[in-house]
């Protein structure tokens, strides 16, 4: 008998289940990312793709789905800015991760333009202006490679609450306790 823990490769309906569930089970935090087309306007939409890359260079990476209308705008654009967005801003991911929403995600007056008139967020815990360096497709995705040009952080940095995703639901974080002790000593 096979071991009850493992998924039989005969068994794609049971794999693709298990895969998804494994995918949610990561507490992973929420950013939106957003850029700018030639005429000036402005596209962005949820990530929880986006992670720091390197610190030299300073970069970040971001897997953006083919189908997702920010996706041209980004290749055309090459650049980038990450909005790591707090607890408290589950209206603004709910603008930017729903299509019907579209052209409500930037009637807000927090977002300015930045860097290459990018669009940031001035409410968001951290803002991260990036340059596309190098791009790599990955089935659905498309996989940005961005060097960090410049960055704004709101006083937020020093007590970051960001909207943790998990299971498909936004979720409390809470630093546990003594964690700054020992980051500090
Ligand atoms: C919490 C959350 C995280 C998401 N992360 C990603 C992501 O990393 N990459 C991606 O391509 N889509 C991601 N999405 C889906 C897009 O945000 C969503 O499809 C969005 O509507 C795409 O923009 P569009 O409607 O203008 O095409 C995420 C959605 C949610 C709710």
């Amino acid at each position: 008998m096979g071991d009850p823990l493992c998924i039989e490769t005969t068994e794609p309906a049971l794999f693709a289940e298990r895969l998804r569930q494994s995918m949610r089970a990561s507490a992973i935090s929420v950013s939106l990312i957003t850029t700018r087309d030639q005429d000036g306007s402005f596209h962005g939409m949820a990530v929880t793709s986006a992670n720091s890359l390197s610190f030299e260079p300073p970069s970040m990476m971001v897997a953006i789905n083919r189908n997702a209308s920010s996706h041209a705008v980004l290749l055309r654009s090459r650049a980038f800015c990450l909005n790591q967005i707090h607890s408290g801003q589950m209206e603004m991911l709910d603008l930017f991760c729903r299509s019907e929403m579209r052209d409500a995600r930037f009637v807000s007056p927090d977002w300015q333009p930045g860097l290459h008139g990018l669009p940031w967020l001035r409410t968001a815990i951290a803002s991260l202006f990036c340059h596309v360096e190098e791009t790599h497709d990955y089935g659905s995705h498309t996989v940005f490679f961005g060097r960090i040009e410049d960055i704004r952080i709101s006083p937020r940095i020093d007590n970051p609450d960001p909207l943790i995703w998990i299971n498909g639901a936004p979720a409390q974080f809470e630093v546990a306790q003594g964690t700054r002790q020992r980051a500090a000593s």
